[in-house]
């Protein structure tokens, strides 16, 4: 189980992110929704270790992360929301860096890079060097180098973002599937109808505290309506 417990950032005296605590288990795929600023980003990157937080912890299995970090992002998937790739790498090159670092076997690799690209699409542009692709290209390619290693955990920031109908689709149906392979999935977006439609629980942050908690079904249901008319 990953737990966010009491979880608070201050960027210089400024809170981003106040008291934060909830905990994601295994199949479930929690939304993290909310408006722009209201700490998403800043809570994914204390989850994934990239942040300290100011206050509180994140325990995986019990352990804070930050004891061993180098064996908690082993067992974990990680689209940012935004990323740098190495524009005179080409997109196999990129991933197949990536799963050697994440400690992949040669047989196993070339596979799993082969049927992703075929997965979404870019096969055909897998020799060409990613300072030519499109924006919802080096997505799809952040989004593969995420999913490549099959971890247990998967934090996902705005990974629609720039993407195409398509590519949104088979992202979304993935999404879906991990859950039912019972990994544990943090879904950070602005954007409901994704949430509702992907998610089984939703967390809704507004200026850094949490206003909402529950399963996507009962808000739905408290309400009586879509959560798109709930929004902070
Ligand atoms: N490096 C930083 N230094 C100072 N303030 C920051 C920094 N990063 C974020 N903030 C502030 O923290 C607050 C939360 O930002 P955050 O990026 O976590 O929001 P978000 O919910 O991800 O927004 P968006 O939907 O626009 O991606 C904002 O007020 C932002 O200005
Ligand atoms: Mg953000």
């Amino acid at each position: 189980m990953l737990e966010a417990v009491h979880l608070t950032k201050r960027y210089s005296s400024l809170p981003a992110v106040q008291n934060l605590s909830f905990s994601v288990r295994p199949g479930q795929i929690l939304g993290c929704l909310g408006p722009n600023g209201s700490g998403k980003s800043t809570t994914v990157k204390m989850l994934t270790g990239l942040l300290q937080p100011t206050r509180g912890t994140v325990q995986f299995d019990g352990h804070n992360i930050q004891d061993d970090l180098k064996a908690y992002r082993k067992c974990l998937g990680y689209v940012p929301e935004e990323a740098h790739l190495y524009p005179y790498l080409s997109g196999w090159e990129y991933l197949e860096m990536i799963g050697t670092l994440r400690g992949m076997r040669d047989s196993e690799l070339a596979k799993k890079i082969d049927s992703l690209l075929e997965l979404f699409s870019l096969h055909p542009h897998r020799h060409a060097t990613m300072g030519t692709y499109s924006k919802g290209m080096r997505q799809r390619i952040l989004l593969i180098a995420a999913i490549m290693h099959n971890p247990d955990i998967f934090i996902f920031d705005e990974p629609l973002s720039g993407l195409d109908v398509t590519s949104a689709l088979i992202f979304k149906n993935l999404v879906q599937a991990l859950g039912r392979n019972d990994k544990l999935v943090f879904y950070c977006s602005h954007v409901l109808e994704v949430v509702e439609k992907v998610c089984s629980d939703v967390l809704i942050l507004r200026k850094g505290v949490v206003i909402a908690q529950d399963s996507v079904t009962n808000i739905g249901q408290t309400l009586g309506q879509s959560l798109e008319n709930r929004t902070p």
